[in-house]
């Protein structure tokens, strides 16, 4: 990699009318794929003494630490042995702007005569397989109170070392070319060679990063890649994953090249009739001479498969200059397009993409050509009234994210995450917090392309430890790569609105010296990227604190709704403020304030605990809203952590302080780990969306919230109670109207109208009678939206719809079917929980299975699982270049069994 020094080149740009150079396809840059064809092994205890560094002794942890607590003092810690980390830091050189700080790589090739590293080891009895790739995900589930790997950890064995290999066929007329190993995410501690060579690596297991191959690459032959992984214990408050988990490339380039992450498009004077579009382009000369380069610029517009459509919709002038030999050059250039096509979030707006191809010539001949995909919008923030993208206002109507993917583990898949957005968007939700990491870059293109906003996240703790041998261990060290490196990966993508560079870190309670760090992290953010906000999430920091001045937008985690501030915590040590919205904006009068976490509240799909709280918002304890025994949350929605609040609170407060620009839900969907409030489950209890996918009763609370203009009630619970005949309970209805009539067997139960503040409508003394529910909701005094629950009759049959029935035979695409339990009128049993089992037929494959119960340790490969509450999920894979009919057949004893076909093309 071209180092050190750094030129600008600019051309004040007019808009040309020259054609882009001629390059034909793969001649100047490739990027190809090497996901295919590993060798995988994890060491069972022992392992190797490669290590990237010492490690402190885990004391008396426990895992079942409430989310708040304070973190701890960060341990300073002297390596005693010989490690590896002094031959693993030059690998983020690029990111650390004072070039005295950089590292130089020390004499010796360490690890070389380890014989996983040979050329010449025999894997033959290693794992085969295919990358993304997460070893933990099989299992099995580590169960009871002192395992290895507790319920926050998601109970998967994701600690451990383990080592990856690969060949790499280099042709000989790679000779003379860069070469780069480029690695969207491997969790954690990568390090890697290259034939014996110790390359380098990255400890940060949700960074993407570059290693330049070029010194050890043999072209004309086999090139061993060997790379080791190191998950520590207790290393993380939520599921990690383990493995090469994301896209792994080999890039080839000329030595004279647009840089990694090279090219940094903004947009400024944006309005509907024109818009100035601003380019940036680093250059590196990797060669041994001073290179003459031209850098040319077409603007094209971007279709929705990412391919550019149509001719050049814009050509910026070229530049010319001279990048000497072993440095890089900044090539600036700005055009005006006329009549634009903005990007922004439906349903409002449409999310246009255009692309940016840049072509580099060196002596007039085409050595390089780059893609960069991006949007055209404004972005403003107003203190008093919120975000505006294009200016309109757009309320933050947002979840929270981790970055696993359910049952499939953390090796992520486009189609997936897809899935996840359009059910986070069938409720009306606009924007994600990826909590608390740098997300996968496919997620990022998926939120481009479908419009959502973004809230991009660095780091969950600094110096201060959450979990013994978290990140704390190498903030220090790698903070500014890796914060510099975020941005740079992820500055061209139109969704993203907000750097945040921490989440309820412990430096919120240091004071002036934690606010410092604040402020420094911000500026590092700033110096990559001016156009957008930085911002920190607060659970702690007060308005007369020092910490808050650090950030641009103010950024609270459920403070704004109060922190417990009811009498039941009068006394308590434990974090506790009033609601803080109004303070916040009083003392900051020029920054934006929003929820970055609102409610954390909890529930298990499907289940309803009585008696029901009479509150809007009660925190879970048994016997109110929870069940210690059976590990489950009440699906009344109106139960949440103890720091946390109901939706219905939330709401309220968001509503009184009409300058918050909106908030973020934690969360989205129910992740891995993490199971607050019963940590002997897997996973979380937190989501509007279950595991598996499936909607729990709040998401219609929040869609009635979002989309106030679709018509719709939701009535619940189930009405299947044949032990509650003529017992209280319950009957509440989530709908967009402003008043309904609730029925039962058809008499009516009263009209009830939503008050101020009010989100659901409750008729709370309903005795029991099997039969039918009905509700008719009116808006404005017009009806507007019904809804219907019935008294089921027993399961007698399985149904399975398929979300896609067609889809691509390229090995990576998914059909999820849902499964559910039915009676003989077609109506869904609520509390079934039959034992199924899935089999598959034709160019198909069952990836996984789940059914959204936090508490089953059934793994998530079998093909056999119980449904909960009448459903379960089973996931397809088509086989790659296999097109064909996949039959999925769904079997459970004494029902009617199913099956659905699913074409792969
Ligand atoms: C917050 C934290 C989140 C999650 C949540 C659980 O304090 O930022 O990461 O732990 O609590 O309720």
């Amino acid at each position: 990699m071209a180092s050190t020094g750094c030129f600008i080149l600019f051309a004040s740009m007019t808009n040309l009318k020259a054609s882009q150079p001629a390059v034909k396809n793969n001649t100047v840059r490739e990027r190809i794929s090497i996901n295919e064809g590993w060798r995988f092994f994890k060491y069972d205890s022992i392992s190797d003494n490669l290590i990237y560094d010492e490690r402190p002794k885990v004391k008396g942890y426990r895992d079942d630490r409430p989310a708040d607590s304070k973190p701890t003092e960060g341990e300073i810690f002297e390596a005693s042995q010989k490690v590896l980390k002094p031959w693993i830091l030059p690998s983020g050189n690029d990111f650390i702007k004072d070039v005295s700080k950089r590292y130089i790589r020390p004499e010796g090739n360490p690890g070389s005569n380890f014989p996983f590293v040979k050329s010449n080891f025999d894997d033959s009895s290693w794992k085969s397989i295919n990358l993304p790739h997460d070893w933990a995900i099989q299992g099995p589930f580590i169960t009871g109170a002192d395992a290895g790997v507790g319920g926050s950890m998601g109970r998967l064995p994701s600690p451990g070392v383990a080592w990856y290999r690969k060949k790499l066929e280099i042709p000989k007329s790679d000779a003379g070319k860069s070469i780069f190993l480029d690695i969207d995410g491997a969790m954690s501690y990568a390090m890697v060679w290259l034939n014996g060579n110790l390359v380098g690596g990255w400890p940060f297991g949700y960074a993407s990063f570059r290693l330049d191959l070029t010194p050890y690459i043999v072209p004309g032959g086999e090139n061993q890649l060997a790379i080791r992984l190191d998950n520590p214990p207790s290393s993380s408050r939520w599921y990690p994953g383990a493995g090469i988990y994301r896209n792994v490339w080999l890039t080839k380039t000329n030595p004279v090249h647009v840089g990694q992450w090279g090219t940094f498009v903004t947009t400024t004077d944006v309005s509907s009739a024109s818009a100035k579009i601003n380019l940036v382009v680093t250059v590196d000369n990797d060669s041994k001479n001073n290179a003459n380069i031209k850098a040319v610029t077409q603007i094209f517009v971007l279709d929705a498969k990412n391919n550019k459509a149509g001719n050049a919709v814009l050509t910026f002038q070229p530049v010319t200059g001279m990048v000497e030999a072993g440095k890089k050059v900044k090539v600036e250039g700005s055009s005006t397009i006329k009549n634009p096509k903005l990007w922004g979030p439906p349903p409002t707006q449409v999310p246009n993409r255009y692309v940016a191809v840049t072509t580099i010539l060196q002596d007039d001949k085409p050595v390089d050509q780059y893609e960069t995909p991006f949007g055209i919008r404004s972005l403003r923030f107003d203190a008093n009234s919120g975000i505006y993208i294009n200016e309109e206002k757009i309320k933050i109507k947002g979840v929270d994210m981790h970055h696993d993917q359910g049952a499939l583990g953390s090796a992520f898949n486009n189609r997936a995450g897809e899935r996840q957005l359009e059910i986070l968007r069938e409720m009306g939700c606009n924007a994600i917090r990826m909590s608390h990491n740098p997300p996968a870059p496919e997620l990022l293109e998926l939120t481009d392309r479908m419009g959502f906003l973004v809230m991009d996240e660095a780091f969950d703790v600094w110096i201060r430890r959450k979990t013994p041998l978290d990140f704390s261990l190498i903030f220090p060290d790698w903070f500014e790569q890796d914060l510099r490196a975020l941005v740079r990966r992820d500055r061209n993508s139109p969704s993203v609105i907000m750097w945040s560079f921490g989440n309820e870190v412990g430096e919120q309670y240091t004071a002036e010296e934690g606010a410092a760090l604040g402020l420094k992290l911000s500026n590092i953010v700033k110096e990559e990227d001016k156009t957008r906000a930085t911002t920190s999430a607060m659970n702690y920091a007060q308005p007369d604190m020092p910490f808050p001045a650090s950030m641009d937008v103010i950024s609270l985690n459920y403070q704004g709704e109060g922190i417990r501030n009811t009498p039941e915590f009068e006394g308590t040590t434990r974090i506790h403020t009033p609601p803080m919205y109004a303070a916040f904006h009083t003392k900051f009068p020029g920054k934006v304030v929003l929820s970055s976490e609102a409610a954390s509240a909890f529930s298990s799909r499907g289940i309803y605990l009585f008696p029901v709280s009479k509150e809007i918002s009660s925190s879970v304890k048994d016997g109110m809203g929870g069940d210690s025994k059976t590990q489950q949350v009440s699906s009344y929605e109106l139960y949440a952590v103890d720091f946390g609040s109901s939706a219905d609170k939330v709401f309220k407060y968001q509503d009184q302080n009409p300058f918050v620009a909106g908030q973020f839900v934690w969360t989205g969907w129910d992740h891995l780990g993490e199971p607050t409030p019963y940590y002997q489950s897997r996973s979380s209890y937190c989501g509007i969306i279950d595991l598996a996918g499936f909607k729990k009763d709040r998401f219609y609370l929040y869609q009635s919230y979002w989309l106030p203009e679709l018509p719709m009630a939701h009535i619940l619970p189930h009405w299947n109670w044949s032990e509650r005949v003529g017992e209280i309970t319950p009957v509440h209805v989530f709908t967009s109207g402003d008043e309904a009539e609730l029925f039962l067997n058809g008499k009516s139960l009263g009209k009830k109208k939503k008050g101020h503040y009010e989100y659901r409508l409750r008729w709370d003394d309903v005795k029991y009678e099997p039969g039918t529910l009905k509700v008719v909701a009116y808006k404005n005094g017009k009806k507007w939206a019904e809804d219907v629950v019935e008294t089921t009759g027993v399961a007698t049959k399985l149904e399975a719809k398929a979300d896609r029935n067609t889809i691509k035979s390229d090995g990576k695409d998914l059909s999820f079917i849902t499964v559910k339990i039915m009676d003989n009128k077609n109506r869904m049993v609520p509390r079934s929980d039959n034992q199924i089992s899935f089999s598959i037929e034709g160019p198909g494959e069952i990836v996984a299975t789940d059914n959204g119960d936090p508490t089953s340790f059934v793994p998530f490969q079998s093909r056999e699982r119980k449904a909960f509450n009448g459903l379960a999920l089973v996931i397809v894979r088509a086989k790659a270049g296999m097109p064909g009919t996949i039959k999925v057949t769904a079997k459970s004893d004494g029902l009617t069994s199913t099956q659905v076909d699913i074409i792969s093309k």
